[in-house]
């Protein structure tokens, strides 16, 4: 019973073609339309407004740094989900290449990063559906409106809007991915759409002379914007979450995840070169709505009430590509022994693993009611950091252990991009607050009890 035991990567390869149970529905557009979905929400949203006081105008440079850190570990991912096209994303692939204590570990990571990126998303969309609704003069009881300690001051118990949209969104994924691939795609278009107004209203009333000084706090306010809005590109991995869905998934998912991060990077880069354009950066002080700001400070008051309609709907993706991508990551750890059984049963009329979604959407929910925005965020960041360090690892290991694998996608210059992926990570992490490692620590210790205590038991690799 080693702990390093590995899955044989054939005997996947082989059960990921053959017929799981899922339904292989998704082409190379759903999957730059699921990752674009993913990708473009509260990072954009909101964080930009936080992110510009930290950096300055150089806010363009941070996430210039981010979406390069991206850019390395996005090839990594690449090649492993056109490698090994099963459900689970780098839980699996690393299951087959580093070892089942490290595999488990990535899993339980992945919670900080899909699950609590599922909770952190609907605390940013509970913030503008309440702007939204104050806009028509309707206003919830303060109560109801945050986590408890989340304004200071202020008594508040619950977060009711983010549980109520988490269980919405678990409604239609569990009602089956057609359905909520459909659904996002025309979401996705809502959202690119007031992305794009914002750039061609906003261009027009930009002073350069805001763009002085450029970067006012120097590098480490520009690192420590990156490692910040980092949280901006997370999501173009959900992609691979998908991969036993997807009709090609050798040519394909390469083509989702690559093309959806270029897409982003693009539109991240302009909006913020726009925005600190229209604004000098110091306004967005205490600001959780940085874009319709910047549009009212330019008199484009209408165009603002857009983009406020189109973030809740933005963020309504994102919520959904998450949540989805920690359902299957759940069901791909069941189905291996790693958790209960029950996990990984597919619903025989909806063809979606009906238990799990619903357990995942009521636990994320409740978190999302309970805890504050800020603490969720960073958290994710590092989760997600971690994991892109051990994929960039992963392909490493696999290059010498397997060179005969035949591989649709390739990463260019292994070692050495995957080594820049793990330089630029680590940096980024190393800009995030101590009580977030220790948080991490102690998350990261807990899975490790659980491994010894159930996961490593009753494992499927045990038969
Ligand atoms: N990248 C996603 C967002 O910005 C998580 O909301």
């Amino acid at each position: 019973m080693s702990i390093f035991r590995t899955k044989s990567l054939d005997e996947m390869i082989s059960a990921g073609e053959s017929h799981s149970g899922l339904k292989k529905v998704l082409g190379p557009l759903d999957l730059i339309m699921l990752g674009v979905g993913a990708i473009v929400g509260t990072g954009i949203f909101v964080l930009t407004g936080t992110g510009s006081l930290t950096a300055g105008p150089a806010l363009t440079l941070s996430f210039v740094i981010a979406a390069i850190a991206c850019g390395f570990a996005g090839l990594c991912y690449a090649e492993f989900a056109s490698t090994v096209p099963v459900a689970g994303s780098i839980y699996t692939y690393s299951y087959a290449t580093l070892g089942e204590v490290i595999a488990w570990l990535i899993g339980w990571d992945l919670m900080l990063e899909y699950g609590l990126a599922s909770s952190t998303v609907s605390v940013g969309w509970s913030g503008y559906f309440q702007s939204l609704l104050s806009g028509f003069g309707v206003s919830l009881p303060t109560a109801l409106t945050a986590a408890p300690g989340a304004i200071p001051g202020v008594t508040t118990w619950i977060n009711l809007p983010a549980l109520v949209i988490m269980l919405v969104v678990t409604f239609m994924l569990a009602l089956g991915i057609r359905e909520s691939a459909k659904l996002n795609n025309f979401l996705v278009f809502v959202k690119i759409g007031v992305v794009l107004l914002f750039i061609a209203v906003g261009a027009r009333h930009v002073q350069p002379a805001n763009w002085q000084p450029f970067a006012p706090f120097g590098g480490t306010g520009v690192l420590s914007a990156a490692a910040l809005v980092f949280f901006a590109f997370i999501g173009f991995d959900a992609v691979t979450s998908a991969a036993e869905e997807v009709k090609n998934p050798a040519r394909d998912l390469p083509i989702g995840i690559v093309g959806s991060l270029a897409v982003c990077s693009l539109l991240y880069v302009v909006v913020s070169a726009i925005m600190t354009g229209i604004v000098p950066y110091q306004k967005f002080m205490g600001v959780d709505h940085p874009i319709s700001l910047a549009l009212k400070y330019a008199g484009e008051s209408w165009v603002a009430g857009f983009t406020d309609l189109g973030a809740i709907l933005g963020m309504t993706t994102v919520i959904l590509v998450m949540s989805y991508g920690q359902t299957r990551i759940t069901f791909a750890m069941s189905r291996d022994g790693l958790l209960p059984a029950p996990l990984s049963k597919v619903h025989p009329k909806y063809g979606t693993p009906f238990l799990t979604t619903w357990l995942v959407g009521v636990i994320f929910g409740l978190i999302a009611a309970f805890v504050p925005l800020h603490v969720l965020a960073e958290l994710v960041n590092i989760g997600t950091l971690a994991a892109f360090c051990l994929v960039s690892i992963s392909v490493i290991v696999l290059r010498s252990k397997r060179p005969d694998l035949p591989r649709a996608f390739r990463c260019p210059g292994v070692p050495y991009v995957p080594s820049m992926a793990i330089a630029s990570c680590v940096t980024l992490m190393a800009y995030l607050s101590l009580h977030t490692w220790v948080a991490f620590a102690i998350w990261m210790s807990i899975g490790i009890l659980v491994y010894f205590l159930y996961a490593r038991l009753n494992s499927k690799l045990n038969d």
